[in-house]
């Protein structure tokens, strides 16, 4: 039957294990995931703030004992709790092995598969070869989580952002680290070795969890009148997220120093891409991101 699904006992659609805890993925859909987390007897484990004050967490006890030392209180099988907007981590030690259902609305079983998080290492490395490439993807993700917010995405699609953001130039692995620093401008063949990271991340990404995200990744550097690159589409034929990744990267990359020019103004960036709009840009997003500047107060 469409739309129905039965898991019988023991089996997931994924799987992670760690030394002393596994994590099962039941379900997945409309931003939310659903867990089944096991943690071995005489385990500490904490649960973290999350990611933003609408991550909400919930946890029910299906079999075991654990304590939570925060509160100095035992929980067994048939109680439950939910954590949302928490300031700092709670500590919880497994008294018996425990099974956990956990349900959450943001991406958190991808983060933990081995996969994901191999990229999220390549990203790392990439960042120590390109002096600008860690901060400016954690800046990248948060400029447009925000707005795709703005441009109300559904859950499934800002799920996919938030990974897609942070991976969105694992490719550049690819690129050699004299080419992504160089001052000034590119030969042609060093351009065309640049613009194979689009399609090089895609391929990493492909097969793994997240496998939607590889189109936004292929994407992110393709531009509304076609002259982006590497297959130059136009228009509808770019994903949203792809749209919001190129805006956001332009901008953080334009109030950002390079080795070559001081950092451009939140003003003139933004003029700069709004005067590209329809242009390179998607005119929607660029709205979002003058909306979104304004509201944080970092425009006027
Ligand atoms: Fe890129």
């Amino acid at each position: 039957m469409k739309g129905f699904f039965v898991g019988r006992k023991n089996t997931s659609l994924e799987s992670v294990e760690q030394e002393s805890a596994s994590l099962s993925l039941l379900a997945k859909g409309s931003g939310l995931e659903f867990m089944k987390h096991t943690i071995n007897k005489d385990t500490a484990f904490y649960i973290y703030p999350g990611s933003s004050p609408e991550t909400l967490e919930f946890f029910y006890v299906l079999e075991g004992e654990i304590k939570c030392e925060n509160l100095d209180l035992i929980l067994e099988s048939g109680d439950y709790f939910s954590v949302k907007n928490i300031a700092d981590l709670i500590f919880f030690e497994a008294i018996k092995t425990t099974r956990l259902l956990w349900v959450v609305n943001e991406p958190t079983f991808g983060l933990i598969s081995e996969n994901v998080y191999k990229l999220i290492e390549i990203v790392k490395s990439v960042g120590e070869k390109d002096l600008y490439t860690k901060e400016h993807s954690d800046r990248v993700q948060s400029l447009s989580i925000k707005i795709g917010k703005k441009l109300n995405l559904s859950a499934d699609d800002i799920d996919n952002l938030i990974v897609a953001s942070i991976l969105h130039d694992v490719g550049k692995i690819n690129v050699p680290e004299e080419i992504l620093n160089k001052p000034g401008s590119l030969s042609d063949e060093e351009y065309d070795l640049m613009k194979k990271h689009p399609a090089d991340g895609a391929e990493m990404v492909k097969d793994t969890y997240y496998a939607d995200i590889s189109t936004i990744i292929h994407q992110h550097h393709e531009r509304v009148n076609g002259s982006g690159y590497p297959d130059g589409l136009k228009g509808d034929q770019i994903t949203i997220g792809a749209k919001i990744i190129g805006v956001s990267d332009s901008y953080d990359a334009m109030t950002d120093d390079r080795s070559y020019r001081k950092a451009y103004t939140p003003e003139y960036a933004m003029d700069e891409i709004k005067r590209l709009s329809g242009v390179l840009y998607e005119p929607e997003v660029v709205h979002a991101l003058e909306q979104v500047l304004l509201e944080d107060g970092v425009l006027e």
